[in-house]
């Protein structure tokens, strides 16, 4: 395997000094890309593109090929797992996903088994095995997963959701079939990150997009709970190098001190805290990733660099900062703003990291 040329991405998930910010896009492979849509047409929908590794890599790669990132994620989707357990994933057009045998019950529950990474979800290893080859040590890839909860949120209600009100019914009506589901799930995503490392992924980012939707203490119990025994039972180290883990909880802020507790590397904020109180609140403990509304790309050039200099500002000097959206890039974006988004991470970030 080639060693890595641009290892910054790395080393300001482990708080190590770097000659600037790192910064990467979630949901940087996409449909604001039109050589993404292009590659997804003749894949012909979206998890007939995830299964091919050939094609899956190609859209891994188009963003970097067009930008100066600091890190690839896989291309996939946090719904393969639900999938692999046999809740028939598919999803129509402008609905997003959506599942064929949603779980509604105890009787249900009992039935899922935990997948073989290997086996049904054989596909996802193919991919990153693929990209890590493609990629040729230009920059670390970043394999992911979803949270048991929110991967619990899209069984449960069938597809997405505003409410929330079928699994809430679970969580406060049969609170034990929904601990038994998260166990599950708990259990299966540990495997999968685990195969994905072992196949090259260099870094893990576990996605709780509806971690936020809870109150604090079911936060606590039906969500975070589960992310720390994930965190715990993942393989920190391979290639002689450490392999960081970042949780993400859209809408976690108030919680930050107890997701920094759980031995994750590093913490995902969305735009709706300020990344300076981020920083005094767990910098000691945790590197920190984002924070820029991802609407901001929707703004003239000369703004967007004002606001990358104002969180740039935020965080302040020194290592440990990721920059990044605080959710996944819109669709309708123009590539130009992400480029000179990224490009004026690069060139603003340089002074904080001058000593
Ligand atoms: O970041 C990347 O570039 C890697 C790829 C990636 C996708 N989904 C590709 C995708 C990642 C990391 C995800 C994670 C994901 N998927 C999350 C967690 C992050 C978040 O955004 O909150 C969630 C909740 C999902 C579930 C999911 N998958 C939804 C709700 C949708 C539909 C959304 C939409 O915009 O239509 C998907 C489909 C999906 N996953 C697409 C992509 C590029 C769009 C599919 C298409 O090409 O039509």
């Amino acid at each position: 395997m080639k060693p890595l040329k641009n290892d910054s991405y790395l080393r300001a998930l482990s708080r190590q000094p770097t000659d600037y910010t790192p910064v990467w896009m979630m949901r940087q492979a996409g449909r604001y890309l039109p050589e993404y849509k292009a590659t997804r047409a003749q894949a012909g929908d979206f998890m007939s593109l995830c299964k091919n590794a050939e094609l899956a890599c190609e859209v891994t790669l188009q963003p970097l090929r067009r930008f100066p990132l600091d890190a690839a994620i896989l291309f996939s989707d946090i719904l393969t797992i639900p999938d692999a357990m046999g809740l028939g994933l598919y999803f129509e057009t402008g609905e997003g996903p959506k599942f064929e045998r949603p779980i509604a019950s105890m009787a249900d529950v009992q039935k899922i088994g935990i997948p073989d990474p290997e086996g049904e979800l054989g596909y996802v290893m193919n991919a990153v095995r693929t990209i890590r080859r493609e990629l040729q040590g230009e920059v670390p890839l970043i394999g992911f997963s979803g949270s048991p909860w929110t991967l619990a949120t899209y069984m449960v209600e069938g597809g997405s959701s505003k409410a929330f009100t079928k699994i809430k019914k679970m969580m406060y009506a049969d609170p034990q079939a929904l601990h038994l589901l998260l166990d599950k799930l708990a259990d299966s995503v540990t495997s999968y990150l685990n195969a994905q490392v072992a196949a090259g992924a260099q870094s893990l980012m576990i996605f709780d997009t509806w971690g936020g939707v809870l109150t604090p203490r079911d936060y606590n119990d039906f969500s975070l709970q589960y992310m720390a025994k994930i965190v715990d039972g993942l393989t920190r180290e391979n290639e002689g190098r450490r392999v960081p883990v970042t949780l993400f909880t859209k809408n976690g802020g108030q919680w930050l001190e107890a997701i920094a507790a759980t031995g994750c590397d590093a913490v995902g904020l969305d735009w709706t805290i300020n990344i300076a109180d981020a920083k005094r609140r767990i910098g000691d403990k945790v590197a920190l990733q984002g924070n820029m509304d991802p609407s901001m790309l929707y703004a003239p050039i000369p703004r967007i660099e004002q606001e990358v200099a104002t969180i740039l500002e935020g965080f302040g000097e020194g290592p440990g900062h990721v920059f990044n959206l605080g959710h996944g890039i819109h669709l309708d974006v123009d590539p130009e703003h992400a480029g000179a988004f990224i490009e004026s991470v690069h060139r603003l970030s340089r002074p904080y990291h001058a000593k």
